[in-house]
């Protein structure tokens, strides 16, 4: 019998030396950010009072393909990267499906999800410019515990604002952030302008991504020498997201096969832009036919049933205006354990791209996602997080359609973080406490009027 490989490795030499820059060969390139008081696009030096300034430079760089990654930070991923692509042969078996799917594993970085690739880069870049203190949002916590990590790395001070429905379900999360030493407050907090305002007009605001940002941009406003970073949805952090689907390039070629379908769970967009722009760029520049599938909560759908339109990536609006899929920065979400999908806009180069037809969205509930997350654990022995059932779920969906017709087709997914951490959201699926919540049209546009035209 033909010896089969389960994990394909790749050696620390081959960890790359570049993030790829997917703005530079998009034909559409995405809107510019606006400054929401003159209406006018914004430039780097613009955004310098909130991010370091090397990280401005790379958010608006539309013209170089590639970004050399730093040394000093690619040592820190040598703790951890390459990181394993595995075929999933249990979970191909248990469908009993044709489809070969592969999945790339980003939980086995320290923290437990891909949010070190683009923490460690943010903190270097702070570290770099002089800086002394970050600070950032969380949701589930898995972002929290990356940059609070990647701080302390480079010798940073951090303090974390985590969504406070998060910071009750999961403390593990808010223990692991206070063990590297962050400062962790559940958001909204009364430290804040952003935090008091909402807990006034609402006293039991279970929070969001968004008033959690609004609270963290204010206080690095407020902070000498302190600056804010952001886990997700900005083209910068996406951009160092992209050593996933470079890693994974040259692995699918190791198992001598290349994605049919491309699959990551999406919050604002950054592991699934980091595992599938590398790919993306064959089929700009060759004509490759791969689908890109972002798989986002059915509660929170921003890409399936939300409006492309510039509007605020926080609460408070102190953010520009971004061109972007979104449900309204006032969107409330539910109280979903897959926190860190809790967002109600997505980033702006998904947002371009999903309107250029260049990949595709779908939606996955609660409940369907956890079934996946449990399959895939008693399958493959791994306990996904919340956000990755998603991802699961939509690869699970991708090879059941091969068993009908017997397509062998290559599905590649994200498995962005273990769920380990999660384990009470766990527990109230398997003893039926989850629930599904569905959205109707007129909440969603309810929500849109609102904030009318920005
Ligand atoms: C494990 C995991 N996967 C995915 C996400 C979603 O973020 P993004 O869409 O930027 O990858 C998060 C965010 O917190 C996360 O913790």
């Amino acid at each position: 019998m033909k010896e089969k490989t389960k994990r394909y490795m790749l050696p620390e030499n081959e960890i790359p030396r570049y993030w790829y820059n997917i703005q530079a060969d998009m034909v559409n390139k995405p809107l510019p950010p606006l400054n929401p008081a003159t209406k006018q696009p914004l430039k780097p030096e613009d955004m310098y009072p909130i991010f370091a300034e090397e990280l401005c430079r790379q958010e608006l760089n539309q013209t170089d393909a590639w970004i050399e990654i730093p040394e000093e930070v690619r040592e820190m991923y040598k703790y951890y990267r390459c990181t394993p692509l595995v075929r999933a042969y249990g979970l191909e078996k248990a469908l009993g499906t044709p489809a070969h799917i592969y999945f790339k594993n980003e939980s086995v970085s320290p923290v437990g999800s891909h949010k070190l690739n683009s923490a460690l880069a943010q903190a270097y870049y702070c570290k770099k410019e002089g800086v002394t203190n970050v600070t950032t949002e969380t949701g589930a916590g898995q972002w929290g515990a990356a940059l609070s990590y990647a701080a302390k790395v480079f010798g940073l001070e951090s303090a974390v604002y985590q969504v406070k429905i998060s910071y009750e379900q999961k403390p593990y999360r808010r223990s692991i952030m206070q063990t590297f030493g962050a400062q962790v407050t559940p958001s909204p907090s009364m430290s804040t302008r952003a935090g008091k305002d909402i807990l006034t007009a609402h006293p039991n605001y279970q929070g969001s991504l968004g008033t959690a940002i609004s609270e963290a941009i204010e206080l690095a406003r407020m902070t000498p020498n302190c600056k804010y970073t952001l886990g997700s949805v900005l083209s910068h952090v996406t951009l160092h997201q992209t050593v996933i689907g470079l890693e994974a390039e040259k692995q699918m070629e190791l198992a001598g096969e290349y994605p049919d379908v491309v699959i990551g769970c999406f919050g604002g967009g950054s592991n699934f832009g980091g595992i599938s722009f590398p790919f993306m760029r064959h089929n700009i520049l060759e004509g490759k036919k791969t689908r890109f599938v972002a798989a986002e909560p059915a509660s929170c759908p921003k890409l399936t049933r939300g409006k492309f339109q510039y509007d605020f990536g926080d609460e408070a609006g102190y953010t520009p205006l971004l061109p972007m899929f979104t449900l309204g920065h006032n969107f409330a979400p539910a109280n979903i354990h897959a926190g860190g999908l809790r967002y109600h806009g997505a980033g702006v180069i998904v947002s371009q791209l999903l309107k250029d037809k260049m990949m595709e969205a779908v939606d996955i509930n609660q409940l369907e996602s956890f079934e996946a997350g449990c399959f895939f654990a008693r399958t493959e022995g791994i306990i996904p997080a919340p956000e990755s059932c998603h991802a699961i779920a939509a690869a699970i969906n991708e090879a059941k359609q091969c068993i009908e017709t017997g397509e062998e087709r290559v599905i590649l997914f994200n498995l962005s973080g273990h769920g380990l951490i999660d384990m009470a959201s766990y527990d109230k699926y398997l003893s039926g406490d989850l629930q599904n919540y569905t959205l109707s049209d007129a909440d969603i546009q309810k929500n849109l009027d609102e904030i009318g035209n920005l």
